[in-house]
């Protein structure tokens, strides 16, 4: 009865296939799981992730095919990887218009696993390139792009095209412009004087995997309202600055310039210096006539301003 279980056992695992017969060592450890390459401007690296309940003593390794050729090569650098490091297929898959797979097992001193085999991966076309440089100007009602892609895209690109994304800053409206790749793209029939962001992502015949560039911002002209603001908020400050020299100068002249004194003397001061700025040019009736010369002489400002006598 245990003699017909066990092959009935052995009978599906035949049938599930994985159970290399022609290998010596017995299948028993899990196979690793999440076999993937991935590649950024042409620099290529698979990872994995341990099967379940692996063995910490588990080590692993990777083969690779070409598909044209269809036979499975060791990978040198990549024969006893840990758990969780990857492997640097860059010089192994260096024919870029070949197409490849490659496969990962574990294995420890008396076993192994199954391989686990990645999805097939083209060089040129599943590799991810980095954003081309950008520049971005002003040019009236229209911006100016200098525009580099990184090194692979050049050399991939037999023919390469721009895909402009342009956003108001403002509210957000934004379009999508396509152009063939030129160092220096205008993008006419903008607003003047309005502030717009732009990303450049470069596509080629082969590879529509590159990233878009950081946003770069400019305005398409000089914008007005904001260097007057600029203008009135100088013109504030040192007016500010003047006053403050004035109310010191009242002070230093009086020669009483103590902490009780400035603390005693300020209010008033400071009110008449307000209402003064305040009705430009009609003195309040107040401090019009007798009472602004008293309010002079109490604080003896008034010697100041004359000439000795
Ligand atoms: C591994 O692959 C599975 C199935 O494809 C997926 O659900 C999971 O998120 C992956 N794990 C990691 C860490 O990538
Ligand atoms: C992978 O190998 C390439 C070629 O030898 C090398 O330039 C690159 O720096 C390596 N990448 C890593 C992450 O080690």
């Amino acid at each position: 009865m245990r003699l017909v279980i066990l092959l009935l056992l052995l009978l599906q695992q035949m049938h599930l296939g994985n159970a290399p017969w022609t290998e010596a060592v017995s299948v028993s450890l899990p196979a690793p799981s999440n076999v993937s390459i991935s590649s950024f401007n042409m620099e290529h690296t698979l990872s994995f992730l341990p099967g379940a309940d692996s063995p910490d003593s588990s080590r692993f390794e990777v083969q690779v095919v070409r598909l044209s050729k269809k036979s499975w090569k060791a990978v040198a650098a990549c024969s006893a990887l840990t758990a969780g490091q990857t492997c640097n297929l860059t010089r192994v898959f260096k024919d870029p218009l070949e197409q490849f797979r490659a496969r990962v097992r574990a294995f420890t001193a008396g076993q192994t696993s199954s391989w686990t085999v990645s999805s097939a991966f083209h060089p040129l076309s599943d590799t991810v390139l980095g954003p081309p440089d950008v520049v971005v100007s002003g040019c009236g009602n229209c911006l100016l792009l200098r525009v580099r892609p990184s090194i692979w895209t050049q050399q991939i690109g037999l023919s390469m095209d721009l895909v402009i994304n342009v956003k108001r800053t403002r509210d957000g409206a934004q379009f999508i412009l396509t152009r063939p790749y030129e160092e220096e793209v205008e993008i006419p029939y903008l607003q003047r004087g309005v502030e717009y962001c732009v990303t450049v992502t470069v596509k080629t015949l082969f590879n529509d995997n590159s990233g878009p560039s950081d946003a770069h911002c400019a305005f398409t002209s000089p914008p007005p309202s904001h260097s007057l603001s600029v203008v009135y908020g100088l013109l504030g400050a040192f007016c500010a600055l003047l006053l403050l020299l004035l109310l010191i100068g009242s002070f230093v002249c009086s020669g009483q310039l103590s902490v009780r004194g400035l603390r005693r003397r300020l209010p008033t001061t400071l009110s008449y210096f307000l209402l003064k700025v305040q009705d430009v040019g009609a003195a309040p009736p107040e401090l019009s006539g007798d009472t602004l010369a008293t309010l002079l002489h109490k604080e003896g400002s008034a010697d100041c301003l004359l000439p000795d006598h």
